[in-house]
C-alpha cells in the first residue's frame, strides 16, 4: 500500500489541467453497453474506478481499447447479462449496468452495491422506477432479478438521485413508448450522458432540468463522445491553491458546471477569474467563514464539501458546512482535527473555527473526497510532515495527485509502505 507525504507551508502557484469526469465516464461506459457497434469515449481519466468499470464490461464480453486517454468499446459481442457479486462489490457505480442490461436483454441479474463509508445508499429509487416501467424485481441472497418487457410511464424520483436518473434513463430508452421522469437530478454527468446516448440513437429531452421525456427506441448506433471536464478535481485543486495562499490556474474545467461552488469561495473572499475554460482562483485579502449547505446540482456539490471544509479550518471568523446529502460525510473531521483544526459536529452540521496554522501528521483516508481534504491540510500544515495512509481511496478520483501537486510547488511524494 502506497502513503503520500507532504511537507506544507508552501503556496501552490501554476496551471493544472484538469481530466474528464469520472462521474460522467463511469455511466458513459456502462451505457456503451446498449448499442451493437463500437462506441468510442475521449477525454476518459486513467482511474481506478474506471479500470473497475473496463472489467466489468470486458467480463460481460465486451472488447475495449484503452489507448492514452480514448476508450473503445464493442459491446457487439456481450452475451450475459448476469453481474454477481464479486463485479460489483468493488465499486457501486457498477450498479449503472442494470439499466443498459435491461434494456439490451430485457432481464438482468445484478448484485446490490451494499452501503460505503459515507452513507447506506439504498437503490430503492432505482428499483421503484424499473418497477413503474413494468419490470418485475426479485431480490434474492442480494442479488437483483429484474425481467420485463419495459413500457414508458410517468415516474417522479421523489428525491433527485444521480445514479437512479442515470439507470433509469437507459433503461427507458428502449421501452416502449414515452417515459416521463420527474425529480431528476440535473447534474452535469446527467447531461452529458444524456448527450451520448442521443448520438447514439436514443430520443432523451429536458436533461438539465427536473424533467426529462424519453421516446422508446428499437436500437443504438456506435458514435464517438467527449467527456466533460472533472468540475470536482477542478474544485479541489482550485482549494488548494487558495489553502496553501497562492494563486492556481485550472486548465480545460468549465465554470459554469462549477458556478455554487465558485459563488461559496467568492462569498468567503476568493477572487475568481474566468476565462473560456480556465478558472482562477485566489485570495489577496484572505479567506473568510462562510456558511454552506450541500445540495443536489444546482447546489453547492457534496464531493467538495471536505475539501471546503479544509480550507475553512484555517480561514479567519467561523464556518457552519451543513451536509444534507449524504447521512455520513464527516470522515474527514476526526484526522482534521488531530492536525490542530477546530471543528465540532451536531448531526448533519459542522461548526469550524478557523485556526492561523495546522501542524502535520500521520492521518488515514477514508473515502475519496475525505482523503483529498486530508491532502489539503498537509499542503498547508507549515510544521511537521503529514503522512496520507491508504492512498488507494485518492487514485480512486484523482489521476497521480501529487505529481500535479508537485508540478504547483508542492513538497509531495508517494511512497511505498
Ligand atoms: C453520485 C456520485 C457521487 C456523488 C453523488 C451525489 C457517481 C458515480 N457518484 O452518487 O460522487 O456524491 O452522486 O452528488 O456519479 N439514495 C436513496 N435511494 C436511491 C438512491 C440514492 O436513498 O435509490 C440516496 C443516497 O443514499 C444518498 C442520496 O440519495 O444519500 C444521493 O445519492 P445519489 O444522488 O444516488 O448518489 P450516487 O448516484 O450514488
Amino acid at each position: 500500500m502506497d502513503k503520500i507525504l507532504i511537507r506544507g507551508g508552501i503556496p501552490l502557484h501554476g496551471s493544472v489541467r484538469i481530466r474528464g469526469a469520472k462521474n460522467s465516464a463511469l455511466p458513459l461506459m456502462a451505457a456503451t453497453l446498449l448499442a451493437e457497434e463500437p462506441v468510442t469515449l475521449h477525454n476518459v481519466p486513467c482511474l481506478h474506478d474506471i479500470f473497475s468499470m473496463e472489467k466489468i464490461i470486458m467480463e460481460f464480453g465486451a472488447k475495449t481499447d484503452f489507448n492514452g486517454r480514448s476508450m473503445t468499446i464493442d459491446a457487439s459481442s456481450v452475451d450475459t447479462y448476469v453481474a454477481p457479486y464479486e463485479l460489483v462489490r468493488t465499486m457501486r457505480a457498477s450498479f449503472f449496468v442494470l439499466g443498459p442490461l435491461l434494456a439490451r436483454f430485457g432481464k438482468a441479474e445484478v448484485s446490490l452495491p451494499g452501503g460505503c463509508a459515507i452513507g447506506t445508499r439504498p437503490v430503492d429509487i432505482h428499483l421503484k422506477g424499473l418497477e413503474a416501467l413494468g419490470v418485475n424485481i426479485d431480490i434474492e441472497d442480494g442479488m437483483v432479478h429484474a425481467e420485463g418487457k419495459m413500457k414508458g410511464t410517468d415516474f417522479d424520483l421523489g428525491f433527485a438521485s444521480v445514479g437512479a436518473t442515470e439507470n433509469l434513463m437507459m433503461a427507458a430508452c428502449r421501452a416502449d413508448g414515452v417515459t416521463r421522469l420527474s425529480t431528476v437530478a440535473r447534474e452535469p454527468e446527467i447531461v452529458d450522458l444524456a448527450e451520448l446516448l442521443n448520438e447514439m440513437g436514443a430520443q432523451i429531452s429536458g436533461a438539465g432540468t427536473d424533467l426529462i421525456t424519453i421516446v422508446g427506441v428499437d436500437g443504438f448506433t456506435g458514435t464517438e463522445h467527449q467527456v466533460i471536464p472533472d468540475r470536482i478535481e477542478a474544485g479541489t485543486f482550485l482549494i488548494a491553491g487558495l489553502a496553501t495562499g497562492g494563486e492556481v490556474t485550472v486548465l480545460n474545467a468549465s465554470a459554469k458546471h462549477l458556478a455554487s461552488f465558485l459563488d461559496s469561495l467568492r462569498s468567503a473572499g476568493a477572487e475568481i477569474g474566468v476565462d473560456s475554460d480556465r478558472i482562477t482562483a485566489r485570495a489577496v485579502n484572505g479567506i473568510r467563514g462562510a456558511d454552506i449547505s450541500t445540495l443536489p446540482y444546482p447546489g453547492f456539490p457534496t464531493d467538495l464539501q471536505a475539501q471546503t471544509m479544509a480550507l475553512m479550518t484555517v480561514c479567519e471568523g467561523a464556518s457552519q458546512i451543513t451536509e444534507t446529502v449524504f447521512e455520513n460525510r464527516f470522515m474527514q473531521v476526526a484526522e482534521l482535527v488531530r492536525m490542530g483544526a477546530r471543528i465540532e459536529v451536531d448531526g448533519n452540521t459542522a461548526r469550524v473555527e478557523g485556526v492561523s496554522a495546522l501542524s502535520g501528521a500521520p492521518v488515514m483516508a477514508s473515502d475519496l473526497r475525505a482523503s483529498a481534504a486530508l491532502v489539503i491540510a498537509g499542503l498547508v500544515a507549515d510544521k511537521g510532515e503529514t503522512a496520507v495512509h491508504r492512498v488507494y481511496h485518492i487514485d480512486r478520483g484523482y489521476e497521480r495527485i501529487e505529481e500535479r501537486l508537485a508540478g504547483l510547488g508542492a513538497d509531495i511524494e508517494r511512497v511505498r509502505e
